[in-house]
């Protein structure tokens, strides 16, 4: 089969672990007999250097044709002045909501071998292995009325954290059937106690969730899911919760494995192309170094072979491979190893091709 992917490698560190995981998808492709046709964009921080935009209508328009879009990742401390009217990040924002990606899966999983570079307790950490999924497209980034206003009194700054129950419901089936392939657990975050949106939120979970009377549901504040993450973190199956809880509990979910590097994202919307990238960020630190974990992008790619063309055998395989290079191979110096990208790539590609 042929496949159109289309690739916004984006800043920093973002190239090369795009590029990486593009030699992994193609000696795959050779393996099992896929092609698959690769158009590279800019987007972020380089589109606004070109562009004088972080997303260009026409970025966004052939992002919309492929059957899926990899982004590696944007920003970096050249674009990072808060108060500047165009920001790498905006792309990111306005892809998500134009490719309607409504949801974020992130999935965890713990590996012996990661759990040693996670600050926490082994023994907390044995069996971890939960998903995600953020509302990507509303919450607390896209509520209106938001912005900044001059007033008698100083100024005044408004974020709105608005939902509408459809939005919730089909957040929440797509969590429901995940589980049905999982542990059948559902966790829906709130902040109930205090706020309306959440209180809609908690009622369309109850309805959705009696129309799966197999999965388990289960209500959490999100300052006590905050906290049971790092406490209690294999407790947990599927988490489901609002856009901006979902970012900041990601980013502490990441604290599991040691490393911001390996853990995968699928954006996926009713039909249409899904968008895949790494939860990391550009790391201007070590951009250009050739030495930036691939793990995570490669594993993104994983979720698009499985999500967005339904090759189940390939991701499996894919994910395989990777295990076994976290397993045994050499890795990134995030890891504690002295291995390149390229040759973590080559690793996963050895396994996956033997
Ligand atoms: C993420 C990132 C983005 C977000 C930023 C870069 C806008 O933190 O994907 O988690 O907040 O969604
Ligand atoms: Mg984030």
């Amino acid at each position: 089969m042929n496949y159109s992917i289309a690739l916004l490698p984006g800043d920093g560190i973002g190239p090369e672990v795009v590029y990486a995981t593009v030699h992994v998808l193609e000696a795959l492709g050779a393996h099992y007999g896929h092609n698959f046709a690769f158009a590279e964009y800019l987007m972020g921080g380089c589109s606004i250097d070109r562009y004088g935009t972080a997303l260009t209508d026409e970025t966004l328009s052939a992002c919309k044709a492929a059957d899926a879009v990899l982004l590696g990742a944007v920003g970096g401390p050249k674009w990072d002045n808060p108060a500047a009217p165009v920001r790498p990040e905006q792309g990111l924002l306005a892809l998500r909501k134009g490719l309607g990606v409504f949801a974020n899966l992130r999935p965890v999983k713990v590996l012996p071998r990661l759990a040693i570079s996670s600050p926490l307790k082994l023994e907390k950490l044995t069996g971890v292995d939960l998903v995600v999924v953020r509302e990507l497209t509303g919450g607390l980034y896209f509520g209106q009325p938001k912005g900044r206003w001059k007033t008698d009194k100083g100024e005044r700054a408004v974020d709105t954290l608005e939902y509408h129950d459809h939005e919730v419901r089909r957040i929440l089936e797509m969590a429901f059937r995940l589980a049905k392939g999982r542990r059948n657990k559902v966790t829906s975050v709130d902040k109930a106690n205090v706020l309306d949106s959440s209180r809609l939120w908690r009622q369309v979970a109850v309805e959705v969730g009696n129309k799966y009377p197999e999965v388990t549901l289960e209500h959490m504040l999100v300052d006590t899911a905050a906290m049971r993450l790092v406490s209690h973190p294999a407790s947990f199956d599927v988490l489901v919760t609002e856009n901006m809880f979902g970012d900041i509990l990601t980013d502490e979910a990441a604290v599991l494995v040691g490393t911001m590097g390996v853990l995968p994202s699928a954006s996926l919307g009713e039909g249409g192309p899904g968008l895949y990238e790494p939860i990391h960020g550009s790391a201007p630190d070590i951009a250009g170094k050739g030495i930036a974990n691939p793990v995570g992008t490669v594993l993104s790619a994983a979720l698009m072979l499985r999500y967005s063309f339904k090759l189940e055998r390939e991701a499996s395989a894919l994910e395989a491979a990777v295990e076994q290079v976290i397993a045994t191979g050499n890795l990134t110096p995030d890891l504690g190893g002295s291995a390149s990208t390229d040759q973590v790539a080559s690793q996963i590609i050895a396994v996956l091709t033997s």
